[in-house]
């Protein structure tokens, strides 16, 4: 099959296109997927009670060397309203809101999560000295923003 010059230079350009088309559909569906820098993912607002790891919130054990604690910030506290989690291990925090946006934020440590209704953030901590730390929320929330604190307890 002989082709004219035409042809060919539409054909190429028609698959070009395509290529071009089919590029841009992938980045679109990897960004859909993709998760960005501290962790962030989704989860039904309305379920927060049913979807683990919050319908157990608290400390859970992964290995040897790291912990995962599950939150749930709500009008106006949280839950568990007791976190006890050893020094120097790997504090794996995730963080939801059963409401509306709150934050986790740990007075002295670089912990400060935005506890947001839909989302579930991850930030991951050591804590190098046993003792005990305290939990505000520092995203206006309501009428008992102040009042939304807790501790949680670093043992040895
Ligand atoms: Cu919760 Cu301010």
């Amino acid at each position: 099959m002989h082709l004219h010059r035409y042809e060919k230079i539409w054909l190429s350009f028609g698959i070009l296109s395509l290529i071009l088309f089919l590029t841009i559909i992938g980045i679109n569906a990897f960004g859909q997927n993709h998760t960005p820098a501290g962790g962030m993912m989704t989860i039904d607002p309305k379920k927060v009670d049913q979807t683990p790891p919050f319908d157990h919130p608290g400390v859970v054990k992964l290995d040897d060397n790291r912990y995962q604690v599950a939150i749930v910030g709500m009008a106006f506290g949280y839950k568990p309203s007791q976190i006890r989690v050893p020094a120097g291990k790997e504090i794996i925090f995730k963080v939801t809101s059963a409401d509306v946006t709150h934050s986790f934020t740990i007075i002295h440590t670089k912990v400060n999560m935005m506890a947001v209704p839909g989302q579930i953030n991850t930030k991951s901590y050591t804590f190098q000295k046993p003792g005990k730390y305290l939990i505000l929320c520092n995203e206006y929330c309501g009428s008992g923003h102040q009042f939304m604190q807790t501790e949680i307890e670093v043992y040895q």
